[in-house]
Parts: structure tokens; C-alpha cells; sequence
């Protein structure tokens, strides 16, 4: 059997990983500033998260959510406690798309509305609903084109507003920052109008926090630099540090019923030995504080180098717009430079999303290396 073949992929064949580093079969050593899709929150291969798992494995890798799960319950509390929302309530489940087509079904549950407004360059799953209100056709199938969705630009005020007053729209979906549309930060104002109108019309407002979350932006949620509650958060990424796990915050006003969400898979116990370990590491490294203090820095330290022509970011999560497409630079830099960057939907953006935990040393050797790239590569024409 083959693979279906889906994925475009860099001739690189990984075999171990340690803190910021990943290493290839050759013995070749390559700087990670992109963790995976912005999923390596607190290192590979963190002892205290190897340690967790193994325990976990040798004891009990699964057992369904037909049983009680005490894991949960601390994932949960743990969860409430470091990320300052305590009054939520978790439902777990195993992917980013997976949350946000819980929350976006809660939603519709709850209100009994159909149609969702999301925001454009923005990307919540594959799923279906997820899907609908992600804005990139070419990955929707006809049968996805049947969802009611409408999409805006961020601070279009007016036009949401006209929208809403209609009464039928059920939920208003915004990631907490834009990450695969190029590292977009809506302002706290837009957030506070936002939830202001979804309070107003009775429309869930749901933060897409899955990549932004889990101390990304500096804050344990992008969304808490502005004063908001939303209804719903959804997480991922960061939660499991490579380990397949999600979830879904639901405020109290919702109220649960047997059987109104469901997984198998959702909330196994090795999943939440994976999701406490990253809390417990989170915590006693101070890797919050931590993502602020050296985004800080590396916004800083970025600001000085010639030929980028925009620097967007909070915490560690970083976008370079370039005057030009980024494809060679970012393939100079895997293949010359040994460093992971990421990609964006917009050609000319640049992610770097590393593991919470890099050092100063890491940022000043990436400038060094993107300064030298940035010298080497030959110009590329602007489109
Ligand atoms: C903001 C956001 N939401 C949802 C998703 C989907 O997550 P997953 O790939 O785990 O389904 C992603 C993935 O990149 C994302 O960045």
C-alpha cells in the first residue's frame, strides 16, 4: 500500500528530538522555530512529559468515557487554574478541527440559529462546519458549500452589526490571533465590541484558541489582553505538545445532557497524562511569563533587520512579512541553515512559532542566520 499522497514534503526524515532541536537519521541538527504546526509548546521531548506518558502507558493507555475518569478531572481543574477560567467547563476530544466542530454545534444547540459569521484569511479545521467558515474554497467539498456562513474583515463593525440584527446568526467565530493567515492580531477593542453585539443579538461568540493558546501570545489565551468572556475557547496544538488532544471551554450558561456531544477516543487516559504533564510544565517553568518576556525580545531584535518589511507578533507567536514570496528563504534556511520557519496562506509571510522555551541564544542565532540568508538568496521579484 501507498500513501495518499497530500502533503507536499521536504526530503527530511526526523528520528529524535530534543528541546528546540530535531534530529535527522544523517546525524544533521536542525533548530526548530516552528514546532510541528505551532504544537510544541513545552519542548520534545521534555523529560517530565516522557516520564508522564511512559507511567501512564504502563499502567492504562485507555479505557472509554463510559467509566469515571479522575485524569480528566485534574486536567481539567489544572486547566481552569493556570489559564484563569475557572468557571468553564471542559469537553475533550482529540483534534483542533474536532473542538470547533463541538463548539460550532453547542452553539447551534443552544440557540437554535444556523448560520455563522466567520473572519477572512481565517482557518478553524477540516471538518464539516469547521470547514464552512474556513476561508479557503479549495479545501471545501460541495457538500461542506451547504453550511450558511459569511465572512468579514475584522474591524467591520457596521456590516457585522447589519448582520447580526437580522437574528439568525447563530455564532461568531474569531481565532484569538490569525496564525495560517499570516499571523494577524484582531485589536482587544474589536474583541470587547464584538462580544458586546454576540450579547446583544444572542450569538455565541467562540475564540478559536488553538493555535494562539496555551501561552503562545505571552497570555495563556491570545484573547486576554482584552476584557472578554467568550462563550465558548477552543484549544489544541500547544495542549498535548504533540500528543493528539483538544478540547472545548464551555461557559456555565450552556447546559449539558447526556449524549449531546461524544467521542471514543476523546479524554483517554494517555491523552491526559500528555495534557497535565504540559500543564504541570507550563507552570513550574514559568513558560507563560516566559513566551512574553522573549517575544518581546525577539520582536525587538527583529525590528533591526534589513529587508523585512513588516514584524507582527505577540509572545511567540511571530509573523515576518516580506516584500517578496518566502519559499526560497524559508528552503535556504531548512536546507543551508538548518532552521525550521513556517509558512503562511499569504506567500510573502514568514511564521515562527518555536517551542516556549527557547533561549535568547536560539533568537540571536536565527537573526544571524536570516541576516546572512536575507544577503544570500537572490532577490526575488515582489508579486
Ligand atoms: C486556529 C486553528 N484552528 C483550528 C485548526 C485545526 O486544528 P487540527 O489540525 O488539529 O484539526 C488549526 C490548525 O492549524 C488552527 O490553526
Amino acid at each position: 500500500m501507498k500513501l495518499f499522497d497530500v502533503y507536499p514534503l521536504f526530503d527530511i526524515h526526523p528520528v529524535k528530538g530534543e528541546g528546540c532541536y530535531i534530529f535527522d537519521g544523517q546525524g544533521n541538527k536542525y533548530l526548530d522555530l516552528y514546532g510541528g504546526h505551532a504544537v510544541i509548546s513545552v519542548g520534545h521531548s521534555h523529560p517530565h512529559f516522557v516520564k508522564k506518558l511512559t507511567i501512564q502507558l504502563q499502567h492504562l493507555g485507555f479505557y472509554s468515557n463510559s467509566l469515571k475518569n479522575d485524569l480528566q478531572i485534574e486536567l481539567a481543574k489544572k486547566l481552569g487554574k493556570l489559564s484563569n477560567c475557572e468557571e468553564y467547563n471542559l469537553f475533550l476530544c482529540n483534534s483542533g478541527a474536532e473542538a470547533n466542530e463541538n463548539a460550532l454545534k453547542l452553539a447551534s444547540f443552544q440557540n437554535k440559529k444556523t448560520k455563522i459569521i466567520a473572519f477572512k484569511k481565517g482557518f478553524h479545521g477540516r471538518t464539516s462546519a469547521a470547514v464552512s467558515v474556513t476561508d479557503n474554497v479549495k479545501i471545501q467539498a460541495p457538500i461542506n458549500k451547504t453550511f450558511e456562513t459569511e465572512l468579514h474583515n475584522f474591524n467591520e463593525i457596521e456590516t457585522i452589526e447589519a448582520s447580526l440584527k437580522k437574528g439568525n446568526v447563530c455564532a461568531v467565530i474569531i481565532e484569538g490571533i490569525q496564525g495560517i493567515g499570516g499571523v494577524e492580531i484582531p485589536k482587544p477593542k474589536f474583541l470587547e465590541v464584538l462580544e458586546s453585539l454576540c450579547k446583544k443579538y444572542n450569538t455565541i461568540l467562540i475564540l478559536d484558541e488553538i493555535q494562539s493558546g496555551y501561552g503562545r501570545s505571552g497570555e495563556f489565551f491570545a484573547f486576554q489582553k482584552s476584557t472578554i468572556t467568550p462563550d465558548i475557547i477552543t484549544i489544541a496544538k500547544g495542549m498535548g505538545n504533540g500528543f493528539p488532544i483538544g478540547g472545548v471551554l464551555i461557559h456555565p450558561k450552556f447546559k449539558a445532557k447526556y449524549g449531546l456531544l461524544g467521542t471514543t477516543f476523546g479524554g483517554n487516559h494517555l491523552a491526559c497524562a500528555a495534557g497535565i504533564a504540559v500543564l504541570d510544565i507550563l507552570k513550574k517553568e514559568n513558560l507563560i511569563a516566559h513566551s512574553k518576556e522573549l517575544g518581546n525580545y525577539f520582536l525587538e531584535k527583529l525590528k533591526t533587520v534589513e529587508g523585512i518589511s513588516e514584524v507582527r507578533g505577540s509572545g511567540l507567536m511571530i509573523g515576518l512579512e516580506f516584500d517578496f514570496p518566502i519559499k526560497e528563504l524559508r528552503k535556504h534556511l531548512l536546507f543551508e541553515e538548518k532552521i525550521f520557519t513556517g509558512s503562511s496562506s499569504n506567500p510573502n509571510v514568514m511564521r515562527v512559532l518555536p517551542p516556549l522555551n527557547i533561549q535568547k541564544e536560539h533568537v540571536d542565532f536565527f537573526i544571524r542566520k536570516l541576516e546572512t540568508a536575507l544577503k544570500l538568496i537572490p532577490t526575488p521579484s515582489p508579486i
